[in-house]
Parts: structure tokens; C-alpha cells; sequence
């Protein structure tokens, strides 16, 4: 069974969230667990830096696809690299374009979208198909994810099938329109299975309506069941009508999206698919986050003598911070995208009176909104011996403060799955999250009946308002200052839950192969 994944970032090339963590480390699993895989991603600008300092190599290939986008056709060059596992490599296809992809961001420069996005990501996911009519390459699933691929299910369905089957109706339909001429390559497309997966539901890839001649798709799909959203382009829309099965990435977020409070308006379009929606936790990968061996830190540890590890990692992040060396005093930090979704100005509103009152200590790293960014570096001003704030991103520091720290704080108005109150628990560093989406499946809290049987990781608060948050924060406090073996015992916790992606990768496998078989009942 080959499985490739479309994804429009894919750690360690590139990155901007947990879009690119998943799509690293996901294929790699499914590759231990026996499956062919392999992914489709862009060659942007970091991907080739990341080639040059790296001992990974690039390969170039001689191939070139010819991409329909509006009423040209654009070339793609292709060049390729392996990712070794304890299974068969992952065969990575970069797919090269400079005029898209040779750029400073990702998606935006400087905070603004490129104005071409849709442009940009309808060429690349046309190139998936291309690249495997060109190296005839035998698919059983094309996975996508999040708008930026929403078009695949779409091409697959309605260009590259030789019949059409709408996805939402869920039966077979007579191809309405002229296909691509494959000459005798149908068959590589006739045996494909789509998936997407929704890695947030707030960014859906909406454009205005005449982007829909780019996308080389007859203006008949531009319907309100299909891949209109109130008289715009909705690519995410499109990927959800289309594809064969839809997951998500935590179990509570894919009851949330069905219901009006979380779904984006799109409620009513994934209840229609609720029967093919699948709710996956995301592991993280435990090698990477593992502070036993994890080089960034100046002293490792575990689950079993974590005392003089933390401790030493504690002592240094305060120093790094510039805050006073204190091993008593509770050292809080988050690092995170400044974003509305993980609802920090809850944490900016408590701060003045946690420093006031209890003589925190936070240390905070998060890149993007202005305005949340300038909120933290003047109460770092206000209060220079406890708030730290780093500007910008950084692997590496992001580890020292997951190791570092006591409680993490992430307080998400919504999360579909949160990898870092995961890194958090799996370096004993308690976290303090909403209870909502994949916060909600992992974080069990410290209520006195789960402190007893010794489930408790972490701290719930429900309401996305500061006051029901320091309600969690002063009574995390209380167990931190006041129940000392009460604490140890939920990092023991934290730090032995099972976070690791063998079995979220067993489900996607079982996913892949009801799918597959599936298609042989239908088609063969
Ligand atoms: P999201 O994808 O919504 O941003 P996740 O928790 O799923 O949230 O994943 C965020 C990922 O990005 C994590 O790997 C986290 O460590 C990383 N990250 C976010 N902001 C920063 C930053 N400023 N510096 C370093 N890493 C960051
Ligand atoms: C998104 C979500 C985050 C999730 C990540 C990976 O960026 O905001 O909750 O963990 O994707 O699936």
C-alpha cells in the first residue's frame, strides 16, 4: 500500500506549526509499520538552506512537469531526497518552482499573504498528479492536508478518475465534462484514495470567486455543495466534498467542528460527511522530544531522576532569561504562534496580578501578532525581574524552555490538537490548558479524585476568560508550593503518557486500508 502525503510544510524543510511536525514525522511511522510512503512538498527558499547545512542530500532529477494553472501551462522542475527509518526510506518529491517557491516566507512576507496563495498552491497540488502520470508512480492514497492541497481530492475526482464520484453524495456519477487525456495512464488514477486532514479549521483558503480559472475546474463545481462558500472560492471546502474520507486531528475536535461554536461556518457541510470523519490524536516524535537525550539542554533527565535535570535546566533558562536564579519560585512559559486562536491575552491580562500576588516568574517565546508581541515586551518592562520574552521562533530554545520551566500555559479559545502541551508533558513541565480539542484528549486534570489514582497531568479550566483560567493557575500554584510529592507524582505522570505516534499511526493505517478495500469492491 503506497501512501503519499501532499503537505504544503514538512519539518525539519520547512515549518511554521504543527502542520509541519505532523507531516514529518507521520510518513515516517507509517513507513515502520510497513506502508510505502511518500510526500509531495514545495521547494521553497528554507528547504534548500535546510540541504545546504545539512549532511541530507538533495538529489536532482531531470524531470519536468508541464502544470496547467488558468490558461497557461507552467513548468515544475523535481528533485528528490530520502528520509531513512527503521522501515523502508520515505522518498520526499520536491516539486521547484522558483518564481513560487524561491521566496523569504512560506506563505506571507513580513505578515501580509502573497496575493498569488491560491495560485501558488492550486499549481503545486496539480504537480502531485503530474508527478505521478510522469514517473508512473502506483498510488493507493493521496493524503492532503489543510487548504493548501484541498484541491487534490478535487483534481482526483473530477480530472484524473475516469468516473466522477462527488464525494458528499457518497455515489457514483458519469464524468460530466472531458477529462484529462491520460493516453493509458487511468489506471494510476483510477486505484487512488483521498484523504484530508484538517489541521485547523479556521484557514480555509477562500479566494475571490474568478480564482476559480486558475484552478483549471469547471465553473459547474462552483456550487454551494461543492466549492462555493457564500460567493467566494473555499479550497478546504472543496477537500472536505470531495475526498473519500476526512480526518482531524484530535477525537474531541472532530465532534467540535460539527457543531456551530467551532465549525467555521462549515458545520453544516462536515456534518453531511460526518460518516466518513475520523477523529486521530497526533503523536509527536519522541525522539526528537525526548530530554534523556535531547542535545539542546544542558542536562538531561527522566521520568525517574528528573529532580536534578529540571533543576539544572530551570537555573539555566532563568539565567538565559536574564530573571533572578531561584529554584523556588514557579517558573511559567509558553512558546507558541502569537495568535487569537491560542488565546495568550488571557495570559497577558493575568500576569500583572500572578507577578503581584505570587511572584511568578514567565518566560515567554511566540512570533507573529504586533499588537500581543508589544503586550509582552511592555509587561517585561513593567516587571523586569519576572517576565522574559523572546521575539521570533527558535527550535532550540523552544526545547530549553519545555525542559526549563515549571507549568506551561495554553489557553486556546480552540485547538485541534496542540503539540505543545504534549512536548510539556513529556518534559514534566505541567501544563495549564483550556479544555477544549486535542487539549481535552490529552491533558487529564488535577482534580483531587484523578490526583488519587494517579492519572492527573495537568490543570483544565473551561471559559476562555482570565478569571476562570487563574482559578486553574492559583490552584496549580497551591500543588506546586503546597503538595510537593502530589506534583512529583503528576510529572511522573506526565512524563510516562504514551504521546509517542505508533498508535495514531496504526490508526491511520487501519483507515487507509478500509479505504483501499473499499475501492476493490467497487471498482475491481
Ligand atoms: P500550531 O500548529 O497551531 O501552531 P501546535 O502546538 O500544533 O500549534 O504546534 C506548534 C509547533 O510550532 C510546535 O512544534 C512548537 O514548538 C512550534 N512553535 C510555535 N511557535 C514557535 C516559536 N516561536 N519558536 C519555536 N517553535 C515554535
Ligand atoms: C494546527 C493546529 C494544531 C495542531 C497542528 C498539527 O496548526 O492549530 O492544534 O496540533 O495543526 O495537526
Amino acid at each position: 500500500m503506497h501512501i503519499m502525503f501532499v503537505a504544503s510544510e514538512v519539518a525539519p524543510y520547512s515549518k511554521t506549526g504543527g502542520l509541519a511536525d505532523v507531516c514529518g514525522a507521520l510518513p515516517k511511522e507509517l513507513a515502520k509499520l510497513g506502508c510505502k510512503t511518500s510526500i509531495v512538498t514545495p521547494l521553497y527558499k528554507c528547504a534548500r538552506d535546510y540541504f545546504q547545512h545539512s549532511t541530507d542530500r538533495l538529489n536532482t532529477t531531470f524531470e519536468t512537469l508541464s502544470i496547467p494553472i488558468g490558461s497557461e501551462v507552467k513548468r515544475a522542475g523535481v528533485q528528490t531526497a530520502k528520509i531513512k527509518t527503521s522501515g523502508e526510506d520515505v522518498d520526499v518529491y520536491f516539486i521547484e518552482h522558483e518564481d513560487y517557491f524561491g521566496r523569504d516566507g512560506i506563505y506571507n512576507y513580513q505578515g501580509v499573504d502573497y496575493s498569488d496563495n491560491c495560485e501558488r498552491f492550486a499549481f503545486f497540488s496539480r504537480a502531485a498528479f503530474e508527478l505521478i502520470r510522469s514517473l508512473r508512480l502506483e498510488v493507493d492514497v493521496l493524503h492532503a492536508n489543510d487548504w493548501q492541497t484541498g484541491l487534490v481530492p478535487v483534481y482526483l475526482d473530477a480530472l484524473y478518475r475516469s468516473t466522477s464520484r462527488v464525494g458528499a453524495s457518497g455515489f457514483l456519477e458519469p464524468a460530466p465534462r472531458p477529462r484529462v487525456n491520460f493516453g493509458d495512464s487511468s489506471n494510476l488514477f483510477d486505484r487512488i484514495q483521498s484523504v484530508i486532514t484538517i489541521h485547523n479549521l479556521r484557514h480555509q483558503g477562500r479566494f475571490w470567486r474568478d480564482a476559480m480559472e486558475l484552478t483549471g475546474l469547471d465553473w459547474s463545481l462552483f456550487t454551494y455543495d461543492k466549492m462555493e462558500f457564500y460567493g467566494q472560492l473555499n479550497l478546504l471546502k472543496a477537500g472536505v466534498v470531495f475526498s473519500d474520507a476526512i480526518t482531524t486531528v484530535s477525537p474531541q475536535y472532530a465532534k467540535e467542528i460539527q457543531t456551530e461554536a467551532y465549525g467555521e461556518r462549515l458545520q453544516g457541510v462536515l456534518q453531511s460527511r460526518a460518516n466518513d470523519l475520523y477523529g486521530i490524536l497526533n503523536g509527536i516524535d519522541v525522539d526528537e522530544w525526548d530530554p534523556e537525550k535531547d542535545s539542546y539542554l544542558p542536562a538531561n533527565f527522566n521520568s525517574k531522576n528528573f529532580k536534578v535535570g529540571k533543576a539544572k535546566c530551570k537555573e539555566s533558562l532563568q539565567r538565559e532569561a536574564n530573571l533572578p536564579v531561584d529554584p523556588d519560585v514557579p517558573l511559567l512559559g509558553f512558546v507558541s504562534r502569537l495568535d487569537p486562536q491560542k488565546g495568550l491575552d488571557l495570559v497577558a491580562d493575568l500576569v500583572p496580578t500572578l507577578v503581584e500576588e505570587q511572584n511568578i516568574q514567565l518566560v515567554a517565546l511566540g512570533s507573529g501578532d504586533r499588537t500581543l508581541a508589544e503586550r509582552f515586551n511592555l509587561l517585561k518592562r513593567r516587571y523586569p525581574r519576572n517576565v522574559a520574552v523572546f521575539n521570533g521562533f527558535s527550535v532550540e530554545l523552544s526545547h530549553r524552555i519545555e525542559a526549563g520551566i515549571d507549568i506551561f500555559l495554553m489557553p486556546s479559545r480552540f485547538e485541534p490538537c496542540g503539540l505543545n502541551q504534549m512536548y510539556s508533558l513529556r518534559y514534566g513541565s505541567l501544563p495549564i490548558v483550556r479544555d477544549v480539542g486535542g487539549l481535552h484528549d490529552t491533558v487529564v486534570n488535577a482534580s483531587d479524585e484523578n490526583i488519587a489514582n494517579g492519572t492527573a497531568n495537568g490543570f483544565l479550566f473551561y471559559w476562555s476568560e482570565a478569571e476562570d483560567m487563574k482559578k486553574a493557575v492559583d490552584w496549580a500554584l497551591h500543588c506546586y508550593r503546597d503538595r510537593k510529592k502530589d506534583w512529583y507524582n503528576m510529572m511522573r505522570a506526565a512524563m510516562s503518557s504514551d504521546l509517542s505516534w505508533t498508535n495514531s499511526a496504526r490508526q491511520y493505517k487501519a483507515l487507509y486500508e478500509k479505504l483501499v478495500a473499499r475501492r476493490s469492491d467497487e471498482r475491481f
